[in-house]
């Protein structure tokens, strides 16, 4: 069993990360990596490539793309052909790209709010619109969940050359249904839309539950698709920058090839290194031991939340480390992201930076030690009684 209890120190003066963000006395739970230390092959490849001396130039081998290909296979029996496989310098990166490739002023991106903030820089990056498609939100008691609103996101569709979907999602932590994904798959494939369908969290699942890539469906919907993964939210390695944009039509993925290369975004050695020994199958013991640790810990939010502070809802996150909460039924005036920093030096992530939706709430990052968890919400419960 990997012990998720030890959290190594990440402060050190000479990095930026969001240990050294904010003060010395505050929490962070904000950016969405977590505080535990990669697995061990992941490490040892690593160790190796060091010791062996030379830090050259690397390109995406066959080996490695295989190796994408056959873990789509194993996880879902999504039949991959390697070539599909297209190295990316990060899922952010990836969507850009798409972007470049099917938005213009005048036809733009489909978001559904609220929504990863980085998927609203995409609008002010190329200089084209952004539609949201608004969930319905639901509140039954204090747990808060979302619905698609489909009579929006026919409406927006028609203006859009791409939908960027987030599934599972951040903030929200739904994995979406089979009949949910269909839907909206064929509202795009019938108004010309390119469906991007970033997956980065999609082997961050809680309670068992099960996953299936939205381009598996069918392989109409495979064609007009472009599916991003990548072992850096899994496996705690996003500082090493590499993902991956599954792209089985062959003119979609010239074109997107030949953006990637115009923009010359080499992915780093390092980063194809442990993406080749990630997906290779050699931490699956790891992630079993880190997807219960996640469970219990989203269980704990889940209980203390609702019993210590009961005018807080939230969501019932079925994958990613991540809690959605809502404050705007306490007693909290403004921003709960900035309440929060000041009176319980706790940093979380601001919700507005996730649409408009996302005022008065809060992203909570729960991928790290209960200990820490536990702090991180003692301080909020202190910091809401003071009101
Ligand atoms: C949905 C989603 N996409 C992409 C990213 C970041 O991807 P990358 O660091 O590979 O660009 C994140 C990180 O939080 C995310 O939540």
């Amino acid at each position: 069993m990997t012990n998720f209890d030890i959290v190594p120190n990440r402060r050190n003066p000479n990095s930026l990360n969001k240990w050294m963000w904010y003060p010395k006395d505050v929490l962070p739970m904000w950016v969405a990596d977590m505080d535990f230390p990669a697995p061990k092959p992941i490490l040892n490849t690593l160790h190796k490539a060091v010791d062996q001396g030379v830090l050259g130039y690397e390109l995406p081998s066959k080996a490695l793309k295989e190796t994408v290909a056959a873990r789509m296979d194993r996880l879902y029996g999504w039949k991959v052909k390697p070539e599909a496989v297209v190295a990316v310098t990060g899922i952010v990166s990836g969507f850009s790209v798409a972007a470049r490739i099917a938005c213009t002023p005048k036809k733009g991106v489909l978001l559904q709010t609220p929504v990863y903030n980085e998927f609203h820089e995409v609008k002010t990056n190329l200089g084209i619109p952004q539609l949201d498609a608004p969930f319905i939100k639901h509140v039954d008691g204090n747990i808060l969940s979302y619905e698609i609103d489909w009579v929006i996101f026919e409406k927006q569709v028609k203006k859009a050359g791409m939908f960027l979907l987030c599934n599972p999602h951040n903030p929200l932590g739904i994995i979406f249904s089979r009949k949910d994904l269909l839907r909206m798959a064929e509202i795009c494939i019938k108004n010309n839309v390119l469906i991007v369908s970033d997956e980065i969290h999609s082997e961050l699942l809680l309670d068992g539950n099960k996953f299936s890539p939205l381009a598996k469906l069918s392989s109409e919907i495979a064609k007009h698709t472009i599916t991003l993964i990548a072992p850096s939210k899994t496996f705690n390695v996003p500082g090493l920058f590499c993902g991956f944009a599954i792209i089985p039509e062959k003119d979609l993925r010239a074109r997107y090839e030949k953006e990637v290369g115009n923009l010359r975004l080499h992915v780093s050695s390092m980063g194809l290194f442990a993406a080749q020994t990630a997906f290779s199958g050699q931490c699956e013991g790891w992630l079993a031991d880190l997807r219960r640790y996640l469970t219990a810990n989203r269980d704990f939010l889940v209980e203390y939340v609702t019993e210590y502070m009961p005018e807080v809802r939230l969501t019932i996150p079925e994958a990613t480390y991540l809690g959605w909460l809502d404050f705007s039924q306490t007693k909290i005036k403004g921003s709960p992201y900035e309440f929060f920093l000041k009176n319980a030096k706790v940093a979380l992530s601001e919700g507005r930076l996730f649409g408009r939706e996302g005022e008065g709430h809060v992203r909570l990052n729960f991928g790290t030690s209960r200990k820490l968890l536990t702090l991180g919400l003692d301080r909020m419960r202190k910091a809401l009684r003071s009101l």
